[in-house]
């Protein structure tokens, strides 16, 4: 043990790390009652790391060449020693990260965790959640399969849609006047610096605003009381509460190692679940596939655009779900948390999943 405290002590004398303990780790205390729903959040940092691992190793064979794109993540999977293993953790870790991230917010939403002055939490995420979709969309065209090129070419051609501006946003999107080389350029710098750049801030700021205000008391047991809406700012305390390290913190550490898990298991045991026939075809803009469809988040949004008569009437569909998820905290202001007691909210959020579930089996099977 010796060792192990002079150690401590090397650290302590010059960055006060005991002091950093007690304060920010042992006496940062969460909600007794808090459940494994509000690991998700950390989930989604660990996964986030991931991402950025796996696609600097990426980085170092990929090729942002139309004409040598998909030879080099050919190169990657068959050639770089575990280099199929990098592309695998990356292109479905992407896919994993979004479901973490629609339980991480539909949990926020049944538990009306967005309440209680937690705006500035809500729209950081609802920004990072945008920016995930881009990050997807825009990694999506790198692999210059048949899949890629196609998918973007349907994705970039619905922004025609919208009066006046849309033929410019097209081509201010594709470089061109159809998704080519110079397409490939923008998406790969948006994907691998733009995008992650803003990413890592904004994570920066939504934990800033999580930590600062305290997080919120799960709405359940005789534990819950109602939120107070003070004049002032006011940090939410849970005296009497479970120390974030080492209580909290393993329960963290068992849902980040169940989701490592799942991942691993798409890999190792149905790898082909996100990758249909014409991800394995290099792009040929002379050759349409039969039935090209994009990833199944997008797939939403696919079918909506084809259900109405008019493709504006579909975005504008979009654009009011859309702003009215932004907006949420400003629009459900009542202080009442548990879900039982929203009747009009948690149906409201119960038939967008379901409508979210239909729509996307609708547009997979169309
Ligand atoms: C990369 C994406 C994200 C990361 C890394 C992240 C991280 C976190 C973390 C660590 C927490 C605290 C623990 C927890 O409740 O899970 C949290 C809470 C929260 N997040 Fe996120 N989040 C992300 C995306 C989102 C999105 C997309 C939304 C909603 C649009 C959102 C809304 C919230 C809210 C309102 C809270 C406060 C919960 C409370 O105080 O009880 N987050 N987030």
């Amino acid at each position: 043990m010796q060792p192990i405290k002079m150690l401590v002590d090397f650290f302590d004398v010059r960055l006060g790390v005991r002091d950093l303990y007690a304060k920010e780790l042992n006496g940062y205390l969460l909600p007794r009652n808090v459940n494994a729903w509000y690991t998700l959040g950390a989930v989604l940092v660990v996964l986030f790391k991931l991402q950025i691992i796996t696609g600097i190793l990426l980085l170092m064979f990929y090729v942002p060449d139309a004409e040598k794109a998909f030879a080099s993540v050919q190169y990657i999977v068959n050639e770089v020693p575990f280099g199929w293993l990098f592309r695998m953790l990356h292109a479905i870790g992407a896919n994993v990260i979004v479901i973490a991230l629609l339980l991480h917010m539909l949990s926020v939403l049944f538990m009306g965790s967005y309440k209680g002055r937690r705006e500035f939490t809500w729209l950081s995420g609802f920004i990072i959640f945008n920016l995930t979709m881009g990050l997807c969309l825009t990694g999506y065209l790198l692999p210059w399969s048949q899949l890629s090129f196609w998918a973007t070419t349907v994705a970039t051609d619905a922004a025609g849609a919208i009066p006046i501006v849309g033929d410019y946003l097209v081509e201010f999107l594709r470089g061109g006047p159809t998704v080519g080389n110079q397409t490939l350029g923008r998406f790969f710098a948006l994907h691998v610096v733009g995008m992650p750049l803003a990413l890592l801030g904004l994570i920066g700021v939504h934990l800033f605003c999580v930590k600062r205000r305290g997080i919120s008391s799960p709405p359940f047991g005789p534990d819950y009381s109602g939120n107070e809406t003070l004049p002032f700012f006011d940090h939410e305390k849970h005296s009497g509460g479970i120390p974030f390290f080492p209580n909290y913190f393993v329960k963290d550490a068992a849902v980040i190692c169940f989701f490592i898990a799942f991942l691993l298991a798409i890999i190792f045991y149905a790898p082909g679940l996100f990758f249909p026939e014409s991800a394995f075809q290099p792009a040929d803009p002379f050759l349409t596939p039969p039935h090209i469809k994009p990833e199944w988040y997008f797939l939403w949004a696919y079918q909506t655009l084809k259900i109405f008569p008019s493709e504006i009437v579909g975005l504008g569909v979009q654009g009011v779900f859309m702003t009215f998820l932004a907006l949420l905290p400003f629009i459900d202001r009542g202080p009442e948390r548990r879900p039982g007691k929203r009747p009009l909210f948690v149906t409201c959020y119960v038939l967008g999943i379901l409508i979210f579930v239909a729509i996307s089996v609708w547009g997979h099977y169309s």
